[in-house]
């Protein structure tokens, strides 16, 4: 197999009015997922994920590497097993993200929320500050364990709502007998959206009624 350094080198990118797209990359990886900084594959014939951030994103990198190896052998974070200039690769999690449960109406307990505040302060006790908790960052794992993934925030200074704020809704909203269970993708990007926005100020005091659903 490739080593990891030539298979993230093997990601190539273009941008096109401020959009990146990710145009290629080495046969042995498969695609699983991207977000604001990065795109992540799976590595064939090895249990691990390659995130590969993009151009200028190098810094951030750097971050996340530096943050996971404060939380290494914590059973709620993946392992890091190498660190480059644009890359991570880190234990391929088998399982599905919050956002993914809600999407295809896999339930969540309040085991679960009690297991991510838990997770949660185990960063804290190491001098974290955990940030950027949404619920594409959160899986449970098919073993039914959570795992935290995208933790580049977590030494940032401000303090971030979004975990207060999408657990008020779990138990103000989700947790209701009648409450959906599945709530269609296209809503939950809207949601985020808008929140993102400030425009649904979804807080622990004051979250609209309007606001059928919840979260990020
Ligand atoms: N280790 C992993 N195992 C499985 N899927 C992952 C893993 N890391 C990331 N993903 C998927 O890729 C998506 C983007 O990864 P993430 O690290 O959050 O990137 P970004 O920093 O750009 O937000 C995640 O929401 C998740 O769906
Ligand atoms: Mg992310």
């Amino acid at each position: 197999m490739n080593k990891y350094s030539e298979l993230a080198n093997s990601v190539t990118f273009t941008k096109r009015k401020s959009v990146i797209a990710q145009i290629h990359q080495d046969p042995s990886l498969e695609y699983i997922g991207k977000g604001r900084s990065a795109v992540v594959f799976k590595i064939w014939g090895a249990n691990k994920a390659l995130k590969v951030f993009y151009p200028g994103y190098t810094n951030v990198a750097r971050e996340e590497a530096a943050i996971y190896n404060v939380l290494q052998n914590s059973p709620y974070y993946p392992t890091l097993y190498e660190a480059g200039r644009n890359y991570l690769v880190i234990d391929l999690i088998e399982g599905h993200t919050l956002f993914e449960c809600l999407a295809k109406g896999i339930r969540v307990s309040s085991d679960k929320i009690k297991e991510i505040d838990v997770a949660l302060n185990l960063a804290r006790e190491k001098g974290l500050n955990p940030s950027d908790i949404h619920l594409r960052n959160i899986f449970i794992t098919k073993e039914g364990k959570i795992k935290l993934i995208d933790v580049a925030r977590f030494r940032q200074a401000k303090d971030c709502s979004q975990w207060g704020d999408l657990k008020s809704a779990f138990y103000k909203y989700y947790s209701r007998t009648f409450f959906p269970k599945r709530i269609p993708v296209l809503i939950l990007n809207l949601i985020a959206a808008l929140y993102k926005k400030n425009i649904i100020p979804l807080t622990k005091k004051r979250t609209p009624k309007s606001v059928v659903f919840f979260l990020c």
